[in-house]
């Protein structure tokens, strides 16, 4: 008979402690975005809901980001840094292929614990969560940073009309710790690799270096949006479902920001009650993928209009295509 292993034991439930959030500095209004492409400040709004975005500014990039949103979640945790037993860091927008940004980060937070990147795009933010409750309820770590950052305007061709528009740059983060109450619902997620090119990088690096090609990100935005607005709204009443909540007892909605009209459509398709506040955070943000559910959680708590305690419903979707939700408890 093989000898007996310890297994790890962990808290019986996770939680949210913080969110944070790094805006970047630089405004980039419709009227300037129309500055390279044939478009106008009506279509984009009317189309997608975007007023203005943020792209990075001097001194900003992926990892400034990062680290400021990291930072002032640890510290909005009431925790050490090192006390954080993994970092988890989502991005498709850092350029080093290794070490990972998450390795290098902990290090700069202070932390000696597990750190790894992961590439979940838009779903990002929602999958490092799932396995931060996973691993906080297994024992292997008992803290757990979780960062989404993304320098979109790096990755975007500023003249194509399909895609300039819409992405934007910023980082979000949360910290995940255990909890007597549970906080963190079931996560619902899944991809559908048969989709990939709806939303895919241009160029392979491999052809990129030799011939000088910039890769950029493409997008079938028709693809995209039936999507989104049809099989990704069924997922969100699985994770509603998974959670054992029902609409009436939900007070938050935190979709990706991907575009005003996949926000509607969701809302049409889950019936939510009026009561539900829900995030719009695109009109002045932009789609800034793995850092935009964060984002908008932070900006709702600090605009008073979601408070601590209350019940939101998550969910994250992109490429890959990829998508995970979970319901859980506001910071
Ligand atoms: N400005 C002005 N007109 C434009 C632009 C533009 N930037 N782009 C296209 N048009 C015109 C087209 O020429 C066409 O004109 P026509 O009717 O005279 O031929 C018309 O607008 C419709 O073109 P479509 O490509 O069908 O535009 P659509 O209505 O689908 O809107 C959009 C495009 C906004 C990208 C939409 O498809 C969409 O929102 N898709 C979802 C994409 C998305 O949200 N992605 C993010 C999620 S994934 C992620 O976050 C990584």
């Amino acid at each position: 008979m093989s000898a007996p292993i310890v297994a790890a034991t962990g808290s019986p439930f996770a939680k949210l402690m913080s969110v944070s959030s790094f805006v970047p500095s630089r405004v980039v209004d419709n009227a300037e975005m129309c500055t390279w492409i044939d478009s106008s400040d009506e279509w984009i709004q009317q189309r997608t809901g975007i007023v203005e975005r943020r792209w990075v500014g001097e001194g900003e990039d992926v990892e400034s980001m990062a680290l400021e949103a990291g930072r002032t979640a640890v510290e909005r945790a009431g925790i050490e840094p090192s006390e954080l037993g993994a970092v988890i860091l989502s991005t498709v927008t850092y350029y080093h292929q290794t070490p990972s940004l998450a390795a290098k980060l902990a290090h700069r937070l202070g932390t000696n614990g597990a750190a790894f990147d992961i590439s979940a795009a838009c779903a990002g933010f929602c999958y490092g969560l799932a396995q931060a409750e996973s691993l906080v309820r297994s024992g292997s770590a008992t803290y757990v940073l979780v960062i989404g950052v993304e320098e979109l305007s790096r990755f975007t061709d500023k003249h194509d009309r399909s895609t300039a528009f819409l992405f934007s740059d910023g980082a979000g983060a949360a910290v995940v710790g255990p909890s007597e109450v549970n906080g963190i619902g079931p996560v619902v997620w899944g991809s559908d690799g048969g989709q990939a090119d709806a939303i895919s990088q241009t160029v392979e690096w491999s052809h990129a270096i030799p011939s000088g090609d910039t890769p950029y990100i493409a997008m079938d935005g028709r693809t995209v949006f039936k999507w989104a607005s049809g099989f990704i709204s069924e997922a969100t009443q699985q994770v509603l479902d998974a959670a054992g909540i029902s609409a009436q007892q939900l007070d938050v909605f935190i979709p990706h920001q991907a575009n005003n009209r996949i926000t509607d459509a969701m809302l049409r398709a889950l019936k939510l009650p009026e009561h539900v506040v829900v995030a719009r955070t695109i009109k002045q943000y932009g789609n800034n993928s793995a850092a935009s559910v964060p984002m908008a959680m932070d900006a709702l708590l600090a605009s008073g209009e979601a408070k601590p305690g209350q019940t939101a419903l998550l969910i994250g979707f992109g490429a890959g295509l990829v998508y995970a939700g979970q319901v859980v408890t506001l910071p």
